[in-house]
């Protein structure tokens, strides 16, 4: 037993302190953000969809950052912005038919720009050759479809002539001298006003908003922190507006109630659930078809629809959420490469959903054989088997005996039976715990054929 010594009551003091010295946002219980998660954590699959000025250039919507681009060089796209074939309704139903549950949309990116018609800048889709609030016509659209609906905002922007320059803005620079010179004038106060009055304004003027997906933090030096964006006040603002509303993780809140809802691991495949201090946290991976969140012309590093579909398996199959990525046109359409995708990977969910939605990682107690993919519906009591390679006959499950009441193909519910293993002229050992099932020479016309096992 560890003496009390007053060094050690000296550091449970200072942790019992700490706990209350981070400001509360909120004091949800678990079981509160786990019934309200309930909806987002069963739909599994969403459309993230990134579109503004940088469409325009068609390279990248980092493309001021790149190219340093100046307010006055970037000019000529806001003038010049006219999506005149842009129809909401038709980006909803391919979301929809892809198997989307919910859909995010960029209301600001990093370029500053809104697509809904603020009442604190000029700099905005009202003000261009298009003038109209093209976010009212994009919420209407996907709530006709059925879709839940969120907003991307970007808590960076390079536009703002209050927003100070940093180690990311398209005028960053080298010395702290420089920033102090570039910066002279700039009142990032004044920024910090704008940046909650715009985030106010989108969640009063568009009816119940389901997902504010913010971006993003990038403390250090020359870079921008809770601090700088009044995060705390924020947060407790955007709860208060909208209570029901998930948020994600990036206004550099972590440890505080309500900060953020989600972990938001972007562009790579996580290794496994992803944990905070030991424990599984919710989770949402954000992708791109391709190397581009803006439409970008000639990009060509499109992932198949293989990689497509694993990216969504394997996503599940850890307990999280896809959020997969299309940057609309100049003219307001979403293109052909993205629309091809698209639909291959709703030919399968047309069949294969019930792997999706609903579902998460499976218990430890069932072995994924190999190459494989599980994910398991707890409340149906249903494993589903991902065959990511195409197995010949037999297709044994290692200590399955007895957990397994009946075993088909989910796409067309055809019978698999489970019965000795197929072997000749060579005698096929198997352990008395496992179960074989006899799978046709034939593989199913499925990209990922899925099996589905109905358990005990
Ligand atoms: C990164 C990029 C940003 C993109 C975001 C999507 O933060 O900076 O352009 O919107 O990822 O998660």
């Amino acid at each position: 037993m560890m003496k009390a010594t007053p060094f050690l009551l000296g550091l449970v003091f200072l942790g019992f302190v700490s706990s209350f010295a981070q400001e509360k946002i909120w004091n949800e219980t678990a079981e509160q953000k786990e019934k309200r998660l309930k909806w987002w954590t069963e739909d599994r699959f969403g459309m993230f969809i990134h579109w503004g000025l940088y469409a325009l250039p068609a390279r990248h919507e980092w493309v001021r950052n790149r190219e340093r681009i100046t307010n006055e060089d970037y000019q000529k796209y806001f003038e010049q912005f006219n999506p005149d074939l842009y129809n909401p309704r038709e980006w909803a139903k391919m979301a929809k038919r892809a198997g989307m549950k919910y859909a995010v949309i960029t209301s600001k990116h990093h370029e500053g720009f809104t697509l809904f018609d603020s009442q604190h800048t000029d700099y905005k889709a009202t003000n261009t050759p298009y003038g109209k609030d093209l976010l009212r016509e994009w919420v209407e659209a996907f709530r006709a479809e059925g879709l839940k609906i969120g907003f991307y905002y970007s808590l960076i922007d390079w536009h703002h002539p209050h927003f100070t320059v940093d180690r990311i803005h398209p005028l960053r620079k080298e010395t702290a001298a420089e920033y102090r010179k570039v910066n002279k004038g700039r009142d990032m106060a004044k920024y910090r006003k704008y940046l909650h009055d715009q985030v106010r304004e989108i969640l009063t003027d568009y009816g119940e908003v389901d997902i504010l997906w913010l971006d993003f933090s990038y403390p250090g030096e020359f870079g921008k922190d809770r601090e700088d964006w009044g995060s705390v006040e924020l947060l407790k603002m955007v709860r208060e507006l909208q209570p029901k509303i998930i948020v994600n993780n990036r206004a550099d809140l972590e440890g505080f109630n309500g900060g953020g809802d989600f972990v938001t691991p972007e562009q790579f495949k996580v290794p496994e659930w992803p944990t905070v201090n030991g424990e599984k946290v919710p989770w949402e991976t954000c992708q791109t078809f391709s190397g581009s969140w803006g439409y970008y012309r000639d990009e060509n590093t499109w992932k198949n629809t293989k990689q497509l579909l694993v990216l969504l398996i394997e996503t599940v199959s850890k307990g999280g959420n896809l959020l997969l990525n299309v940057g609309p046109t100049a003219r307001g359409t979403i293109d052909e490469r993205a629309q091809h995708s698209l639909k291959r990977i709703g030919d399968w969910m047309k069949f294969n959903s019930p792997s999706i939605y609903g579902c998460t990682q499976a218990p430890k107690s069932y072995k994924v054989p190999q190459n494989t993919l599980l994910t398991y519906n707890k409340k149906k009591h249903r494993l589903y088997v991902h065959l990511l390679d195409y197995p010949l006959q037999n297709f044994v499950l290692e200590d399955y005996k007895g957990k397994v009441k009946y075993a088909q193909f989910l796409h067309d519910g055809s019978e698999i039976q489970m019965k000795e293993p197929y072997g000749h002229a060579f005698d096929f050992e198997m352990g008395e715990k496992d179960v074989n099932l006899a799978l046709p020479v034939v593989k199913p016309n499925m990209e990922i054929p899925v099996i589905e096992l109905i358990l005990h």
